[in-house]
């Protein structure tokens, strides 16, 4: 049920700090890792891994391939369970496949698990409901354990799978002896990632006045960010086309200059991400380029990064694993905006919470 609450969408954002919490208690003891061993033998065995989703889960899936290359060391191709399934590439020798769906019945991917498995190929679903066909199809299965997800646009699903590909990442690293794997603090920094979220969502009211002064009467918005702030950017503006039907969209912040800053006007609302440390220089850069064209430029940026006069200041935390924390500004903007204009937030118009056909 809702609760207090007046939408799912809102609750289950307010519930990702206690997610965090939860996946920590439930996949660590002490300091050895829960993981089914024959999994992570499987998986660390592997000479790629191939991680196949749609929707929010496949921005999850691109945060995932920094996660698994840095701490397992294994090279990672990320694919749109849509397209993969029917234009499939010629795979490495030893391929692993991961599937991450919250609900376990998207047809795309189960198309593309039912093919892995023609091909004996070995497969791991990391879902949120156990029992679901592509966990049930799949050789292993990983729980996101974010509680049910009603609202259609997916929240923390997708922080909740960041998470536990981190914990997957990690087993697989210990086991190989990695040292980026072996160095980090994974139980401290889900604790920091819930702190950080909670002081988050402790700020709506700030939230609400940034959709109002950027987004209202707008029909175009733009996010922007380098590295994992790219991937994060996609989901960001996923979430804002999806319940707002403001056309928005997530780019490289260096790729505006090929093409898209001619669409910066004035007062073009734009987003841009500033928590990956190699790229934050460049996308200030991009910053002043789209600036300069007018554009309404709202900052995000972790603390380490921010500047003077940056709006949105992020709580510290690894860079691998932030989006976990900064997507949440993005979910509760296209939250406000979504109800500024009297749209179903929890039903937007034409999508459905599992797309069960292809
Ligand atoms: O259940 P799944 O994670 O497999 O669903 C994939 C997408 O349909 C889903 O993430 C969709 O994009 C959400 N509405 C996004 O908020």
């Amino acid at each position: 049920s809702k609760g207090t609450y007046d939408t799912f969408m809102l609750k289950e954002i307010d519930e990702q700090p206690a997610v965090m919490r939860k996946i920590s208690s439930h996949y660590f003891d002490g300091k050895k890792i829960n993981v089914d061993q024959k999994m992570l033998k499987d998986v660390a065995d592997a000479d790629r891994l191939y991680i196949v989703a749609a929707g929010t889960s496949y921005h999850a899936a691109l945060v995932g391939k920094d996660i698994f290359e840095n701490l397992a060391d294994v090279p990672v191709d990320v694919e749109l369970a849509s397209e993969f399934g029917y234009h499939m590439p010629k795979l490495s020798k030893k391929p692993f496949f991961i599937f991450l769906s919250q609900s376990g019945e998207t047809a795309d991917s189960r198309q593309v698990l039912v093919k892995v498995n023609e091909l004996g190929f070995h497969s791991l679903t990391m879902t949120n409901v156990p029992n679901s066909t592509l966990s049930r199809e799949a050789t292993y299965t990983m729980e996101l354990l974010a509680g049910p997800e009603i609202a259609v646009a997916s929240t923390k699903a997708y922080t909740a799978n960041i998470a536990v590909e981190a914990v997957l990442a990690k087993a697989m690293g210990e086991l190989k002896g990695v040292k980026a794997a072996q160095d980090l603090d994974l139980q401290g920094q889900l604790a920091l990632a819930a702190n950080a979220i909670q002081t988050i969502v402790d700020e709506k009211d700030k939230f609400k006045k940034i959709a109002d002064d950027y987004l209202k009467g707008k029909n175009d918005a733009f996010y922007i960010g380098r590295g994992i702030d790219f991937a994060l950017s996609l989901e960001a503006a996923l979430k804002l086309k999806e319940i707002s039907y403001i056309h928005s969209e997530g780019f490289a912040a260096g790729e505006l200059k090929h093409g898209t800053i001619s669409l910066i006007e004035k007062d073009t609302p734009v987003f841009a991400y500033i928590n990956d440390g190699v790229g934050a220089a460049h996308t200030r850069g991009n910053i002043q380029e789209v600036a300069a064209r007018g554009a309404h430029v709202l900052v995000i940026a972790s603390k380490q990064y921010a500047e003077k006069g940056d709006q949105v200041i992020i709580p510290e935390i690894n860079e691998m694993i932030s989006p976990i924390v900064s997507v949440v500004p993005a979910q509760l903007i296209a939250y406000y905006a979504s109800l500024a204009r009297g749209n179903n937030v929890d039903q937007p118009r034409n999508l459905a919470k599992s797309v069960t056909v292809e």
